[in-house]
């Protein structure tokens, strides 16, 4: 990777706390320690070629090919949508910087028609958002099934460098942004639309009328009844032909 073009003015990134490796098991990993010796601040941003042991959501892998994909971790103080204002931030990025029209799939993916292009994990130590951000960029093939690349959507290969430089701005952006529930509303499938969520005890099914500030779903289920879910509560959600 050129790391030098990377690295633009930005009041959040600064040069100086930008971390490249030529593999590492994971970015997340390495953000965590960091924090934890001290080191990992509000800003710094950990990118990595290649990783051995990429995470995702409940513990699963995140299978990412060397020099194809873009696999990075930032870190930043806690505040509310992290998720949400991530995912937003790869969309408008992905429509900027390759023309690809992506959506959110609550609770932290984008998607285009349906397949996966990118996976937003977020966690917390000491009290630090600590953000794990996996697109498919230039891939020939799906790294899993129902996955997809910008590659292979536009038929064009993308510097990863620019991609990344401009989530980063883009980002700094979305990160301060009042009222930013109305962009994210505007670009999450499924709204309005008749879903299933899967849960640890079982599934729910109804319509999708709202996304609560904190990031939950909020369902109108057949009953009548609104019940919400957090991030975490759930494993997926469907959509369900009406
Ligand atoms: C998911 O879809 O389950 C989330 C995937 C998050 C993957 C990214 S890649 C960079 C960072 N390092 C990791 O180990 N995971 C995240």
């Amino acid at each position: 990777m050129d790391v030098d073009s990377v690295i633009g003015t930005k009041w959040l990134f600064k040069s100086e706390n930008f971390l490249f490796y030529d593999h590492l098991l994971s970015t997340q990993d390495r953000a965590k320690e960091l924090i934890k010796n001290r080191v990992g601040k509000p800003g710094y941003v950990i990118i990595s070629d290649e990783q051995y042991r990429g995470r995702g959501r409940f513990g699963r892998l995140w299978i990412s090919e060397k020099g194809k994909s873009l696999t990075f971790t930032f870190i930043v103080e806690k505040i509310p949508l992290l998720s949400m204002r991530t995912a937003l931030s790869v969309v408008e990025t992905l429509k900027e910087e390759c023309g690809l029209h992506t959506e959110i799939k609550w609770p932290n993916d984008v998607v285009i028609d349906g397949k996966k292009i990118c996976g937003i994990l977020v966690e917390i130590e000491k009290n630090l958002a600590i953000i794990g951000v996996g697109i498919n960029i230039n891939e020939t093939v799906p790294p899993l099934e129902n996955a997809t690349s910008v590659r292979i959507e536009t038929m064009m290969s993308f510097s990863r460098e620019s991609i990344l430089s401009s989530f980063l701005s883009i980002f700094e952006h979305n990160f301060k942004k009042e009222n930013i529930m109305e962009s994210i509303r505007e670009h999450l499938s499924f709204l309005d639309r008749y879903v299933e969520i899967k849960t640890k005890n079982g599934s729910v099914s109804g319509e999708f009328i709202n996304l609560g500030d904190n990031e939950e779903i909020i369902i109108r289920t057949d009953s009548g009844s609104i019940v919400s879910f957090l991030p975490g509560e759930a494993k997926r959600v469907d959509r369900l032909v009406e």
